[in-house]
């Protein structure tokens, strides 16, 4: 386990890159170097990020999180609500809110779920692994239980559960085919796989998840991160000996 005092790394991210954040404001929608795909039905893909902070075992860091929305103009599900919830909900406006769908239960990922679920209704989705983080946050359960293979319906497209644990034992990954895109949470970043030095994590978990789950998904796939930039699986896929010799 790390030591949180002597930890300088305020990201949840690769731990080689502690200072990397995102260029935008929090809570505004972002510039992304490519166009984010969408579909023929109108299924389109929003993105924020908002700000606060992530606690675990002792320590509290300064984070910001990307915020992912996958909807049309009639419904949308959300990818994580993380810190603050009214520029979630300005993003949804008028849709319908199918689902809040969490990649993980670290605080810093789903502080603004009882907002959310407060003002939509909307049903929050979990794997039950994690209970034992979100447990730390809310006294009532999830609504739903992610598992591996789950699949939801968001107009056109199709988001299919894939549990990847090794940051957080019930972490998933969405990965939506019909757009090519994967939503990672903290599972796999710009860079390498998600922080595995606190409570609950493993290093050879995260990557067993990586190369057995997120590496059979096709080169071009987009990877839609928790924290930071976008990358694709063929960009990360060369690194995987550089992320076992650095063990991290
Ligand atoms: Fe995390």
């Amino acid at each position: 386990m790390n030591d949180a005092s002597h930890s300088t790394d305020v990201s949840d991210g690769p731990t080689e890159e502690p200072t990397e954040q995102p260029t935008e404001q929090p809570g505004m929608p972002s510039a992304h170097s490519a166009p984010l795909p969408a579909s023929p039905g109108g299924v389109r893909i929003d993105h924020l990020i908002t700000s606060g902070t992530f606690s675990l075992d002792g320590g509290t860091w300064e984070v910001d999180n990307n915020v992912w929305l996958l909807g049309n103009d009639d419904e949308c599900v959300v990818f994580d609500a993380p810190h603050v919830s009214a520029p979630i909900l300005a993003a949804i406006g008028d849709r319908r809110l199918v689902a809040i769908l969490c990649t993980h239960a670290h605080d810093d990922h789903i502080t603004a779920v009882g907002e959310l679920r407060a003002a939509t209704g909307a049903p929050t989705y979990l794997h039950p692994a994690d209970r034992v983080l979100w447990d730390r946050v809310y006294d009532t359960p999830p609504d739903r239980e992610l598992a591996d293979g789950d699949e939801l319906r968001v107009g056109d497209v199709t988001v299919r559960v894939l549990h990847t644990p090794g940051h957080a034992p019930g972490a998933c990954c969405f990965v939506v085919p019909e757009l090519g895109v994967v939503f990672s949470g903290d599972t796999l970043f710009q860079g390498g796989p998600g922080a595995t030095g606190r409570s609950f994590s493993s290093f050879p978990t995260i990557i067993d998840s990586i190369t057995s789950r997120l590496f059979d998904l096709p080169d071009e796939t987009v990877v839609l991160t928790g924290h930071g930039g976008s990358t694709t699986i063929g960009a990360e896929r060369p690194a995987l000996q550089d992320w076992l010799d650095r063990g991290h």
